[in-house]
């Protein structure tokens, strides 16, 4: 059996363009999908899936991630002197008390390359995974996204990246594999490329926010340039990590929602609220209710 994943890595600084204004202030990764901020789906699919430490790569406007899992002593006061017991619960209990966060700052948003290799110190020597909390995944069979990967890193012990068959004509928005199949929803990856236009892209299988990597990758993140867009990308040095360790690629079952792309944040506030037990009768006879042609106009 190959080491635990212990510690997941969450980048939270890039500075979420496509949703400005709404990120001006506030990270993307604290957009709420229907009651709970992103970065707390991302936290507990961690915790689910047997992480014991939260890593937060953080960057400017980030205090409030902090905060979300910080202990809210005001607020649990007015709570308890309102007998309002269930609301206490729920913010006290946001974080198992066993799981530690740790928060470290990445000065200048050089990059999800660099925004990884800034959690070297508290990751250490050990396999961890990284987490891209703007990708939610909807656990599928009671198993989250990074609780299939652990899975199958736990058998076959090398880097694992998340992964999904994308529209042909999506390629660039992705890292894109050169993969050879090796069993049921695995692939051999022998190549990867960033962002690749359609006509580049070596198939259409794409890596998205969910990775177990091998402490390896510190050491190549150290001396990868700046590719795509003038960023370090985590992309180019899973390029060459691959050349010297085992990587797969793994098609989860759970559904993944691009969060960090408006129309893939309303589809997933759609579906949640579809599968919200307390809202999901009434947002189903809303949503039958809706005349689509005379709102668009
Ligand atoms: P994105 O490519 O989605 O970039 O980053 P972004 O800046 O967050 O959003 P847009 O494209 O401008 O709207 C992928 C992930 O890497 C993190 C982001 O927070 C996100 O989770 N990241 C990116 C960092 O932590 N640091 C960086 O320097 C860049």
């Amino acid at each position: 059996m190959p080491q635990k994943i212990r510690k997941a890595v969450f980048p939270v600084a890039g500075l979420g363009t496509r949703f400005l204004p709404a990120t001006k202030a506030n990270p993307k990764e604290m957009l709420p999908v229907v009651d709970k901020p992103l970065i707390q789906y991302a936290a507990e699919e961690a915790v689910s899936a047997g992480i014991k430490e939260l890593v937060f790569v953080t960057g400017r406007n980030k205090r409030s991630i902090p905060d979300h899992f910080d202990k809210a002593y005001e607020l649990e006061h007015e709570l308890a002197e309102r007998g309002k017991d269930k609301l206490l619960n729920m913010v006290r209990n946001i974080i198992p008390s066993d799981v530690l966060c740790v928060y470290i700052r990445q000065a200048e948003a050089l990059g999800l390359g660099h925004a990884v290799l800034c959690a070297r110190e508290v990751v250490g020597d050990e396999p961890f995974a990284v987490i891209l909390a703007d990708d939610l995944i909807a656990p599928r069979n009671g198993l989250s996204g990074l609780g299939e990967m652990v899975e199958v890193f736990n058998y076959h012990g090398c880097s694992v990246l998340g992964s999904e068959r994308v529209p042909h004509d999506e390629t660039h928005r992705y890292g894109v594999v050169s993969a050879v199949e090796s069993g049921e929803r695995l692939w051999h990856v022998n190549g990867i490329v960033e962002k690749p236009a359609p006509e580049e892209a070596p198939s259409n299988i794409a890596v998205v926010g969910r990775y177990i990597l091998t402490p390896r990758i510190f050491e190549l993140l150290e001396h990868t340039p700046r590719g795509a867009g003038g960023e370090i990308q985590l992309t180019d040095a899973i390029a060459e990590l691959l050349q010297n360790e085992r990587v797969l690629a793994y098609e989860f079952e759970g559904k993944r929602y691009d969060c960090g792309d408006k129309l893939g944040y309303l589809r997933a506030t759609v579906e949640y609220g579809l599968r919200h037990p307390e809202l999901r009768e009434d947002f189903a006879e809303y949503l039958r209710g809706l005349d689509v042609d005379a709102l668009i106009g």
